[in-house]
């Protein structure tokens, strides 16, 4: 595939179109403010955005995970912060209960969810089980009414402070590790969940981060999602499609650093010419521009294999790496060309800079990539 199918082009000029007219224009606003774009979240569930692979009859917009990749890099190009509330609702959220959920679990949940008329979050992440997930201390033991009860603490939650809905990941006994976490669906309204500590980030700031703190929380037996001991399967061919998400996100920042890169490179003088005009800054322009295409075309693939119904964990792990990566060079060599101008708040690139960070840090670090690609090759 090297061209996109037609009915992808006009999503991606749909999303586009918003995000360039909609989203871009408060950005730098937003990410000083940490204001949460609760407006912009809203109106991309009436555009079919928080649900864009779920099916109609769930609430979605039934389209392809390449529509959906396609649309986050350009909505991510305009904000990545407001990208990263898309990928999370629907990578991490809508996904697993799409895949794993009941019929009631999809009626109840799936639908307001991928309609973006509730908001999701995915709490896998505690203080002492980052990298290492499997090593989850969130304990759940089952009441005798059959239903379950929670304590333990998550970290780093995108979405935390603003979801109504927590895809939450707990251990029936800490010294199996993997082998007995659960999957469960948690509302917000629960007596016993509380958002703890909101963090205070480097970049996206405007998409909001928080502690979870779960305290005797009883969940009705029915929002286990799959089967008791098989959450941390859940967990993982979550976060393959999840990184799919987080390589298109990587994608955006990149595109947008090169951009805004060439426009300078051309219009900025220096010894009397544009500095554009110097094989120095030309030779970085390639450089990005390779890169990027590179990283896209393994972003696509993986997306596009997904569709298929193949396994995609080397793939996607592979877009991720390679894009995240990319994402840091593009911006980092973006603001090598605006030089000292770069390096200040009144110019964008500043921000795509620390935006780009997270991107080889969450949904699996680089490391932990190179290790999921280094599983596959070894067999
Ligand atoms: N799909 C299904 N099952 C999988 C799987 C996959 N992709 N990968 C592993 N499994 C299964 C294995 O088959 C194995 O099953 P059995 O016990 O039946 O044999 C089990 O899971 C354990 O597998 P491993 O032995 O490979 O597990 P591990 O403990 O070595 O860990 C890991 C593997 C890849 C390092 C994993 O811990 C990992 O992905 N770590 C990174 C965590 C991460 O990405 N966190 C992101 C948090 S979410 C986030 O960041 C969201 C956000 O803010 C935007």
């Amino acid at each position: 595939m090297f061209e996109l199918p037609e009915d992808i082009q006009e999503i991606r000029d749909l999303a586009r179109d918003f995000a360039r007219n909609e989203i871009l224009p408060g950005a730098a606003e937003r990410d000083r403010e940490h204001a949460f774009p609760a407006d912009l979240v809203r109106q991309l569930g009436e555009m079919g955005f928080m649900g864009m692979f779920v099916p109609e009859e769930y609430g979605g917009a039934g389209l392809s995970t390449l529509a959906y990749t396609v649309a986050l890099e350009e909505i991510s190009y305009a904000d990545a912060s407001v990208g990263v509330v898309m990928s999370v609702n629907n990578s991490l959220v809508c996904w697993p209960i799409m895949a794993f959920g009941t019929e009631a679990q999809k009626r109840k949940y799936l639908v307001p969810l991928a309609r973006g008329e509730k908001l999701g979050c995915y709490a896998l992440t505690e203080p002492n089980a980052g990298s290492d997930a499997g090593a989850q201390r969130t304990r759940v033991t089952v009441a005798d009414d059959g239903s379950y009860v929670l304590n333990g603490t998550k970290m780093w939650i995108t979405n935390a402070p603003q979801a109504d809905i927590a895809v939450t990941y707990a251990n029936l006994d800490p010294a199996q590790r993997h082998r007995a976490v659960c999957a469960f669906i948690v509302e917000r309204d629960y007596e016993g969940f509380e958002v703890g500590k909101v963090e205070d980030k480097l970049g996206i700031r405007s998409s909001g981060t928080a502690e979870l703190i779960y305290t005797n929380l009883r969940v009705p037996k029915e929002n286990l999602l799959h089967e008791e001991r098989k959450g941390f399967k859940v967990a993982m061919a979550t976060l393959d499609g999840g990184r799919i998400g987080i390589a298109a996100q990587a994608l955006g920042i990149a595109q947008r650093a090169f951009d805004l890169a060439v426009a300078y490179a051309k219009e900025r003088q220096q010894f009397g010419k544009p500095i554009a005009a110097n094989q120095a800054i030309q030779w970085m322009l390639a450089d990005m521009a390779t890169r990027l295409e590179a990283a896209r075309h393994l972003t696509w693939r993986a997306a596009w294999l997904k569709d298929q119904g193949r396994p995609v964990g080397k793939e996607a792990s592979m877009a991720k790496l390679y894009a995240s990566e990319t994402a840091g060079f593009c911006t980092d060599r973006a603001l090598q060309i605006h030089g000292g101008y770069g390096y200040s708040r009144e110019y964008e690139v500043e921000r795509l800079y620390r935006d780009a960070r997270i991107t080889r840090l969450y949904e699996g670090t680089s490391e932990i990539q190179r290790l999921v690609i280094a599983k596959h090759v070894l067999g």
